[in-house]
């Protein structure tokens, strides 16, 4: 029988994908592990043949290669997309696949997939409401009957379905706001983004109008995690699935919400604003309000989610896992300094 682990990863480019890729990398048992990973940058492929990690040239679009891809394997993390209406046709690709596997092997293979906090949050605060439920991960019924003011969960739902029809395990990472500098070789070789998505989007905005600022008041709420405790999490699920199937929450029961702390949007925009005046970018200090052209022209059609309120619990990690996570609400904050800074330098911002 083959030791050989199998493992596909989708997004390994990104800022979370770049994190587990690398961990997956340094992982005391690498040498059992068959990594590839799909990959629509033909330099960033080349330098990842390099470090021994195969690669699949192509996008969500190439639904056969997904499928075929996932047939192979015994894991597929996937770290593209959350719970975004077009990511069904990947995800229901992959699932094919994994399927496959399973007729293969009669062992049903492991599915880590990348969702977000947006699950829960509720669309409408505009930046005027942090008050909400917290959701707890380990209240799977609840979770099921979210309010109808979040994401849909068209691919989280078709994960819990599978894994109920018993050919895959499911495991859905939700984190809150990642932050933090992405760092590591594979940052340092240019394969993988550095910076998160949600706090840059605005950090990018703060320095073009010289000036931080909120969406309404601010008083939206957000659960975060830092970069790394976020990895850790990842690298957690993947050990305990692995070597214990039945310990670990999965399908239902298999959501685990990546949080340490939460922040609101204004206390982000304050934090930011005294960066930018000591760094010379702001002659003032404290933020003001966005008006309604600036939330158009900077944020779109992502405003509603940008100025939303989650409130989560990663209480299953915590729990199931042992998962401790190190950095909250100081480390975020410290976080901002670091990051503008780092945004100054590139002139494309
Ligand atoms: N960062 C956060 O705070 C956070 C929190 C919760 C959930 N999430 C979710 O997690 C996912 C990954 O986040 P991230 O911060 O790692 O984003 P990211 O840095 O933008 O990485 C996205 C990855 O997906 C790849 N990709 C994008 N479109 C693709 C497509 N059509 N086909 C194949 N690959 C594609 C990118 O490849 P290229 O290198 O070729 O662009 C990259 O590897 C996102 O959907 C995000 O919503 C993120």
């Amino acid at each position: 029988m083959s030791t050989t682990t199998k493992i596909f990863l989708t997004g390994a480019t990104g800022y979370i994908g770049g994190s587990i890729l690398t961990r997956l990398l340094a992982h005391p048992d690498r040498p059992s592990f068959e990594l590839t990973a799909l990959v629509r940058n033909p330099d960033a492929a080349k330098k990842l043949a390099a470090l021994g990690v195969k690669t699949i040239s192509g996008s969500y679009d190439d639904l056969a290669l997904l499928t075929d891809a996932a047939a192979q394997a015994d894991v597929v993390f996937t770290m593209v997309c959350v719970t975004v209406w077009d990511q069904l046709p990947p995800a229901q690709a992959i699932l094919a696949g994994l399927k496959q596997r399973f007729e293969q092997t009669s062992k049903p293979p492991i599915l880590i997939h990348t969702s977000g906090a947006g699950i829960v949050m509720d669309i409408t605060a505009h930046g005027h409401s942090g008050a909400q439920d917290t959701y707890s991960d380990l209240d799977a019924e609840t979770l099921a009957s979210r309010p109808g003011k979040a994401l849909p969960m068209a691919v989280e739902s078709a994960l819990v379905r599978a894994d109920e029809e018993g050919y895959v395990r499911s495991y859905l990472i939700t984190p809150g706001t990642i932050f933090g500098l992405a760092k590591g070789p594979l940052v340092d070789l240019g394969v993988q983004h550095k910076h998160s998505l949600q706090l840059p989007l605005f950090f990018r905005t703060f320095i073009k109008r010289g000036r931080a600022a909120t969406i309404g008041p601010g008083l939206n709420v957000w659960p975060a995690v830092s970069y790394n405790d976020n990895a850790d999490l990842y690298l957690r699920l993947f050990d305990a699935a692995r070597s214990s199937s039945s310990s670990v929450g999965h399908g239902r029961e298999g959501f685990y919400f990546a949080e340490s702390c939460e922040y609101s949007a204004l206390e982000i925009a304050q934090a930011s604003g005294r960066v930018l005046h000591k760094l010379g970018v702001a002659e003032v200090r404290e933020p003001d309000e966005f008006s309604e052209e600036q939330v158009q022209a900077s944020f779109g059609a992502f405003w509603e989610i940008l100025s939303s309120t989650s409130r989560a619990r990663g209480e299953r990690a915590r729990a199931q896992l042992g998962w401790s996570p190190k950095e909250g609400k100081a480390e975020l904050l410290a976080s901002v300094e670091r990051e503008i800074e780092e945004l100054l330098k590139d002139s494309k911002l």
